[in-house]
């Protein structure tokens, strides 16, 4: 069968399809597997019961029944509009005026079947041709300042790819007085002497904060260093939100979210341990939010509303934020705890550095001067039934062949429970071992 160029396109072995290929694989596999690679929120017992109640609830609210007279805010038996369900957006607009200064109104609100689905219709509202004003074609590409950056972005474009993409400062850092931790800083002397950035060449700057897969939270002045040149080249700062606060809030570093209309806020229900219902909520202008509900109306008709359902009563009384700051933040940080702890009894000696955890359920490390790759000890690891994830699927922009660095991190999960944890990072700790030690007896 023959495929259009599009099709060929997203038809292509990648990164992120190859990753989740192997890490569906490995859920199916009747072998135990220490996985460290995914994505997947942790299953926190006070938030699952949390979650059954209200989806039980639902049952007995009228959601299900096709009842035009029913004062379910939520009804599944209905498509909504293209823009999301209304009686959720009320809420998440009546939540952030709640907790923030934003005033919103439900014309700065719309819903996606998870944000990676608004990042597909955000990166190619921002990123690919564009008619200048002298009618001529311009091809724009998405900023993202700090790289390393998420795997699920790379492959979203349409045709192409479109990212223009800024390298590091690294910084040694400490962390709760403890040696052996770095940080990425924004390095904006590179940033602000891009040629496609002076020449009209960017289309949005987007960073994900907490970021996956570092677990760097960009501090509060990069971040108003980073909104000032979105606003003085008129272009929008797109920030992915999907570990940040109010929810889920695994976020451990003092800063604040700020939002105005040049910002693009993206949230997600997926990390507060909702990954299946796929819902998403942009934060933006109308003018955005018209476009997004645009594309809804294409691509999904309307976007679920399954999501909707259970998350519109957590959000009207609170609970969504009670839950992130009680139950998941300290989950993760006990996590990242115990991570540090295991990482340090196995690795201690040897050259490995922790990225600084401020954030997110990942832990990034890097083995400077590693003898072979970590796409080859990804394989390595594999081998011995621990998963994670190798560095170079996450630099999108950036030629990563030249670039040692890259080659020389992974992203393990934390999320796990305590064995996998465990057992994940022992295996770690044998296999990179033996790679030093063999080096250094070479
Ligand atoms: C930084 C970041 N953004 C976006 C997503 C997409 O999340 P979802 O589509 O489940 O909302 C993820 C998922 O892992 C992520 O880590």
């Amino acid at each position: 069968m023959k495929f259009s160029k599009f099709g060929q396109k997203f038809t292509q072995p990648t990164g992120i399809s190859q990753l989740m290929d192997d890490l569906g694989d490995a859920l199916k596999s009747d072998q135990p597997v220490n996985m460290l690679g995914g994505g997947n929120p942790a299953r926190i017992e006070a938030v699952n019961e949390l979650f059954l109640q209200t989806y039980q609830a639902l049952g007995n609210d009228g959601s299900f029944r096709e009842d035009i007279n029913s004062t379910a805010t939520s009804s599944m038996a209905n498509y909504s509009n293209p823009q999301g369900d209304a009686g959720f957006i009320d809420a998440l607009v009546g939540f952030f005026n709640r907790h923030y200064d934003w005033n919103l109104t439900s014309e700065n609100i719309a819903l996606t079947n998870g944000s990676q689905n608004a990042f597909f219709y955000l990166f190619n509202l921002f990123g690919g041709a564009f008619i200048d004003e002298k009618s001529e074609s311009v091809d724009k590409s998405i900023l993202l300042p700090l790289t390393p950056e998420y795997i699920g972005y790379s492959d979203v474009h349409v045709e192409g790819q479109h990212f223009t993409a800024v390298l590091p400062h690294i910084d040694e850092v400490t962390h709760d007085g403890e040696e052996g931790f770095f940080k990425y800083r924004v390095d904006f002397e590179a940033l602000e002497n891009l040629p496609a950035l002076k020449e009209g060449r960017i289309g949005a700057i987007c960073c994900s904060r907490p970021t996956n897969p570092t677990g760097n939270v960009l501090t509060d002045e990069e971040m108003a260093h980073l909104a000032e040149i979105a606003k003085r080249y008129d272009v929008p700062l797109i920030i992915d939100n999907a570990y940040g606060m109010p929810f889920p809030n695994i976020i451990y570093s003092d800063v604040t979210l700020n939002w105005d209309d040049n910002t693009i806020l993206c949230f997600s229900l997926s990390k507060i341990g909702l990954p299946g219902v796929r819902t998403g909520i942009i934060v933006a202008a109308p003018e955005v939010i018209e476009a997004v509900s645009a594309m809804n109306a294409v691509v999904n008709l309307s976007p679920t509303r399954f999501g909707a359902a259970i998350a519109t009563p957590l959000v009207a009384n609170d609970r969504i934020k009670q839950l992130s700051d009680n139950e998941i933040k300290p989950f993760y940080q006990k996590q990242a705890t115990l991570a540090i702890k295991l990482l340090k009894e196995a690795l201690g000696d040897y050259p490995l550095m922790i990225h600084k955890p401020e954030g997110a359920i990942f832990f990034w490390l890097w083995f400077k001067d590693l003898p072979i790759t970590t796409l080859e000890l990804y394989e390595r690891l594999k081998e011995k039934g621990t998963l994670i994830v190798p560095s170079e699927y996450f630099f999108p922009g950036v030629d990563v062949s030249d670039y040692q660095h890259a080659h020389e991190c992974i992203r393990m999960s934390i999320a796990a429970d305590e064995q996998t944890l465990t057992d994940g990072i022992r295996v770690i700790g044998e296999v990179v071992r033996e790679l030093y030690d063999e080096a250094k007896n070479k």
